[in-house]
């Protein structure tokens, strides 16, 4: 009988665009199979796409609601044990609440919900589930990305005394200029994708991020949010203050609209011995840089990297790691919950950066329409 641990997805199908990051993702270090699921809302599309990936045809159900209401007819040796949930926001809380009840194990993606209540719902029905729960914020699982959080936590770069993070796409850009398209996509529209667009997308990335790799807390904000047009409901752009423990001071730039932009997120820690940059469009890189001394660029798959690092690197030094690589490792932490074996916990994102993702989505739409004033960031 299969070890495999049995997946099941929700979302995620052939015209999606995260769908193929997990399945590639899930089948990185043989620790799931992926064994059924609901791929897309038109059950013919859905059975398709399952046949495309050579699923058993039992197991592919025509919606939501038969998908739990089949699974948990059977036995638990044969039943899904945790479903990935990639569908648009607005249904990852009815989905990933109906899944904590009925026992299933939890993988979802970002933002966790559309609204800030949802979020402590679902941590409340994790409180009694028990089961395990990710928010996929996919970069932490980079191994660069977990050297630079390991460097820190160790005291590497001194004491942290600023943070930075611009995450900038250019993406939105002709969608935004077509009054039509910019009133038929999900993404701009509140009711599928919450109150932010481009904070709810990337700005909760670079949120999350600065906190894994720096170990600060982010206590308070200040928000400018740029709507671009006046019928447009939701924000493409934003520049972000923050305020957290120590002193310690920063800022989140975070657009949809900087033209030309593809994904470029760039990460930058600074201590009072040195200071940690990180891009993700070269992802093999981090950079150390010193007071007096040549910049230092640290690789992937070096002895001189870390023990989390290191376990998210295959192959030896020289084969890069990309993104695929980075959702393979947090799917690898992630079996490791499922399986009861010990795990670091800069394995996968919990719970608690998912509600943390939503307080920072609803206190930067807040501070920005209170006309930029500082908004604090709950305690969790
Ligand atoms: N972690 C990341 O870096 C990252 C990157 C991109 C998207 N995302 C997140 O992933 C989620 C999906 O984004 P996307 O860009 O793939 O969206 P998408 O619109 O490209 O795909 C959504 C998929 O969900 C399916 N779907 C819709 N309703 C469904 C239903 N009721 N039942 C089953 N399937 C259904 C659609 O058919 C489609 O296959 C969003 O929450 C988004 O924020 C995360």
């Amino acid at each position: 009988m299969s070890v495999k641990i049995r997946l099941g997805i929700i979302g995620g199908g052939g015209d999606s665009l995260i769908g193929i990051l997990h399945r590639v993702a899930s089948s990185m270090f043989d620790k799931y199979e992926i064994s059924g699921g609901v791929f897309n809302p038109n059950f013919e599309d859905n059975m398709l796409f399952a046949n495309k990936l050579g699923l058993n045809e039992d197991r592919v159900y025509k919606d939501f609601d038969t998908f739990i209401a089949e699974e948990i007819k059977l036995p638990i040796a044969k039943r899904i044990q945790v479903v990935s949930v990639l569908t648009p926001n607005f249904l990852h809380f009815p989905m990933v609440n109906a899944l904590l009840q009925n026992g299933f194990h939890v993988i979802c993606e970002k933002p966790m919900t559309t609204t800030y209540k949802e979020a402590k719902t679902l941590y409340a029905t994790l409180q009694k589930a028990k089961t395990v729960f990710a928010v996929t914020y996919t970069y932490t699982g980079y191994p660069m990305v977990r050297q630079m959080r390991e460097m820190i936590l160790n005291g590497e770069i001194g004491n942290v005394q600023k943070i930075d993070a611009q995450y900038y796409q250019g993406w939105i850009n002709p969608i935004i200029h077509d009054k039509e398209q910019r009133a038929s996509t999900w993404r701009l529209n509140p009711e599928k994708s919450g109150i932010s667009c481009c904070i709810g997308d990337i700005g909760t990335h670079a949120f999350n991020m600065l906190e894994y790799v720096s170990g600060v807390k982010i206590e308070s904000i200040l928000a400018d949010l740029n709507h671009v047009y006046d019928d447009n409901p939701m924000d493409v752009d934003g520049t972000i203050l923050l305020r957290a423990s120590n002193n310690v001071k920063g800022v989140i730039c975070a657009s949809q609209i900087a033209t030309g932009e593809e994904n470029s997120f760039v990460v930058k820690v600074y201590g009072d011995k040195a200071g940690l940059k990180w891009e993700q469009e070269n992802p093999n890189y981090l950079y150390l840089m010193e007071d007096g001394k040549p910049l230092q660029v640290l690789k992937p798959g070096h002895v001189y990297n870390s023990k989390l690092s290191l376990d998210g690197t295959k192959l030896p030094a020289g084969h890069p790691e990309g993104i695929f690589d980075s959702m393979g490792n947090i799917y690898k932490g992630i079996a490791r919950a499922i399986n009861k074996e010990p795990y670091n916990a800069g394995e996968f994102p919990t719970i608690i950066d998912g509600i943390r993702g939503m307080d920072f989505i609803r206190k930067a739409v807040a501070s920005h329409k209170k006309q930029n004033v500082w908004v604090a960031i709950d305690e969790h």
